[in-house]
């Protein structure tokens, strides 16, 4: 289980929450049972203003020793480019420890969302994070590889199942540890989730049940859904039925990437990790996440965007 409100939920939030609440919330997630919380994202600020803080909320996590808390999630950030990996480098640098254990770099299975996404082809990302990746495996930091749109783009419509598969070829060819894919949209249901991921299996093997490394995260396939049509919980029961065995999840439902917005929509939150939670539950597996502390920590997810946490509105 990853937590990914704190990145992929703030990101899209048109008011920039502050510091210390933000550092608040990652360190309520961390005490919720979870196995990672991706805490923010080194990029630039002035493609995602929200995030711009990135370094601050790390060095304040470290400074509240979050990060070797007794069952402490790993924490992690995502990274566009080698600058993201080095401000993400100087944070373990400074702390003497790996604070940031993961680096998550992102591209996509659409050209026209990863153009608008981060300004570079599909090829161009792969090419740009090739150091990256280097860069962290030899420092000793796991790398997981985030594919977007794996089922639909806002910009392209349905995604090829194919494509996908290609992404995360060539997402491993550069030697990332892990794979991420996100329904972005929130587009996905049980169907075209089983197939996407048939045909990933073909590139990047889903690892069953006893095979997944957690704690080096090598080989894992996770699934990053977003829930836009309550159809999330039915592609959760069809990732586990094809061997996916990792989920990001956001406290309170909140999320979305700024970059898939359309027409002044706001792109759609993730899924909820009390509904993720439930889901893997029913369908019979354990999943070490305390109710009671999410409950509180979604609460006070939920009062941060609804404005407690201060901060300036962004413009865009
Ligand atoms: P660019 O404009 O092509 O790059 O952006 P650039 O090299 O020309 O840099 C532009 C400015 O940013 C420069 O500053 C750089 O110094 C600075 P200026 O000279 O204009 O003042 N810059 C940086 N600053 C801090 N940290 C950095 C950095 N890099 C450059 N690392 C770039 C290219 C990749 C930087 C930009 O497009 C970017 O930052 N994009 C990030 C977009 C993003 O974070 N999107 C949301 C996350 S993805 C997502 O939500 C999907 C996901 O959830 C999965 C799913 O749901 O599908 C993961
Ligand atoms: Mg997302």
């Amino acid at each position: 289980m990853t937590e990914v409100s704190p990145r992929d939920g703030l990101q899209n939030e048109p008011r920039v929450i502050s510091t210390p609440e933000k550092v608040r919330l990652a360190s309520a997630l961390a005490g919720c049972g979870v196995e990672e919380v991706e805490v923010s994202s080194f990029v630039s600020p002035r493609w995602i203003p929200q995030l711009g803080d990135a370094t601050e909320v790390f060095d304040g996590l470290a400074r509240g020793g979050v990060d070797i808390a007794p069952g402490a999630p790993w924490l992690s950030a995502l990274v566009p480019n080698e600058r993201g990996l080095a401000s993400a480098l100087a944070v373990n640098e400074r702390w003497g420890r790996r604070v940031i254990r993961k680096v998550s770099v992102f591209t996509a299975a659409s050209e026209t969302f990863c153009r608008k996404n981060i300004n570079a082809t599909i090829a161009e990302s792969i090419e740009r994070f090739v150091p990256v990746v280097a860069g962290a495996r030899s420092a000793g930091l796991v790398v997981r590889g985030y594919v977007s749109c794996v089922i639909a783009c806002p910009f392209e419509g349905a995604i090829d199942p194919a494509a996908v598969a290609r992404v995360a070829g060539m997402l491993r060819g550069i030697g990332v540890d892990e794979l991420d894919l996100g329904d972005t949209i929130g587009a996905g249901d049980a169907a075209s989730t089983e197939r996407v991921l048939a045909a990933v299996d073909l590139e990047w093997p889903i690892t069953g049940v006893g095979e997944v490394d957690f704690a080096g995260g090598r080989g894992m396939v996770t699934l990053h859904l977003h829930d836009t049509f309550g159809r999330a919980v039915e592609c959760v029961r069809a990732g586990l039925a094809a061997g996916v065995r990792s989920f990001d999840a956001s406290a309170a439902g909140l999320g979305g990437c700024p970059y898939a917005g359309r027409e002044g929509k706001r792109a759609p939150g993730n899924i909820d990790t009390g509904a993720l939670v439930r889901e893997i539950r029913r369908a019979g597996y354990a999943v070490g996440v305390d109710g009671p502390r999410l409950e509180d920590a979604a609460s006070l997810a939920r009062s941060l965007v609804a404005g407690a946490g201060g901060g300036e509105a962004v413009a865009r």
